[in-house]
């Protein structure tokens, strides 16, 4: 069956999407009889374009002028006609406060009759229940692997693999910069030094608030519990501390002796609702957490079932990110799982 795909966003992430469409094209064919044109690209800069026998993939990877010569819509709504998109891809940038404009990108992608995919944590921290569903409402599909720990599977894991396990807990580390930030300390940076370094590598943002500060965490968290404890909790829900307290002696000291600090995440079911943490932490040597570095990440889950379960990430990219999409649109076109 064929898909006209429409990207909102075209980053990094993106970008990596097309790069894997491309090169997973025959295997799509082939083994899922999935083939696929891109007929819309939007972002701030170029607009609403509109290719109605899909773009030149590899030329739009070369230059953005391939998209700007294309039409352009004027709002959503048209677009999304205009393109007869049956999957949106959903990858603008995150706002974490509001979740805005994306939720309303998904909604009317769902009421245009499109499946939802998306990248981005804003929607699943301030619309996840109302998507949800809506999507059911409208017999399409809203996945949003990536959301959290790029491609590794999280949510597909409880969806898919593990039905009617009920998770009661977990903890980890889900902000990779943070991971980098401490490691630069623990090798004789200052906290500022470490981000300017960050930055350089393009793993910090310009305003570093988000991971010093333990935002992108606690957003991380909320989406988890949100979704895989089905507790509806807010960024405000989780109580945040980040790494601009503790200065760099305090985190050479403990790596010196062997705890090293870590900026953990913890969530533990208490009655009908949860309590949520992001906090730095020594941890100790032996412990999984101890062992996770650079920009990996990992979460470990407690369960009814498997008392603990752990998934580590090590050291992911783009391509990671767009791969939990792409298993994501696989999924949905081929009608695998409900729910979630
Ligand atoms: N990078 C990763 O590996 C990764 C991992 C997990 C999740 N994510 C999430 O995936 C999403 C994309 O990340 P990225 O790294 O690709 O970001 P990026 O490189 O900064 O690209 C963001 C894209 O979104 C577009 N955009 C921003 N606001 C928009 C709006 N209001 N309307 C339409 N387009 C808009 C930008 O357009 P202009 O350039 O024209 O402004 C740009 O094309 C984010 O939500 C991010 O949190 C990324």
């Amino acid at each position: 069956m064929r898909y006209n795909l429409a990207f909102i966003g075209f980053g990094s992430v993106g970008r990596a999407l097309a790069r894997l469409l491309l090169d997973r094209s025959h295997e799509l064919q082939s083994e899922r009889d999935i083939t696929w044109r891109l007929t819309g690209v939007a972002t701030r800069r170029l607009g609403w374009r509109v290719a109605t026998e899909g773009f030149d993939v590899e030329a739009l990877l070369e230059s953005d002028r391939a998209a700007l010569a294309a039409p352009a819509e004027t709002d959503i709504a048209s677009w999304l006609t205009a393109t007869k998109a049956g999957v949106l891809f959903e990858m603008s940038s995150l706002n974490a406060h509001t979740g805005q404009p994306a939720i309303a990108h998904i909604e009317a992608a769902l009421e245009h009759g499109a499946h939802a995919v998306t990248a981005n944590k804003g929607p699943i921290v301030h619309g996840y229940r109302h998507l949800r569903d809506l999507a059911a409402a409208r017999g399409k599909g809203f996945r949003f692997e990536s959301a959290v720990m790029d491609g590794a599977p999280i949510f597909s894991l409880f969806r898919e693999c593990l039905p009617l396990a009920h998770v009661t807990g977990f903890e980890g580390i889900l902000n990779s910069t943070t991971n980098f930030l401490l490691e630069a300390m623990e090798s004789g940076s200052g906290l500022e030094d470490a981000v300017r370094k960050a930055q350089a590598m393009g793993l910090a943002e310009t305003d570093p608030a988000a991971d010093v500060d333990g935002f992108d965490a606690a957003v991380k968290v909320a989406a988890i519990v949100s979704v895989i404890m089905d507790v509806p909790i807010g960024l405000q829900d989780v109580a945040r501390r980040g790494i601009r307290e503790i200065d760099a002696t305090e985190v050479r000291a403990a790596r010196a002796a062997g705890t090293p600090y870590k900026l953990m995440c913890r969530a533990v079911r208490a009655g009908d609702g949860v309590v949520a943490t992001v906090a730095p932490e020594r941890v100790a040597a032996d412990s999984p957490f101890a062992l996770v570095g650079g920009t990996s990440s990992v979460v470990h889950f407690h369960t009814d079932i498997l008392p603990g379960l752990t998934i580590t990430e090590h050291t992911p990219t783009p391509t990671t990110t767009a791969y939990g999409i792409l298993a994501d649109f696989i999924g949905l076109v081929s009608g695998s799982g409900r729910g979630i």
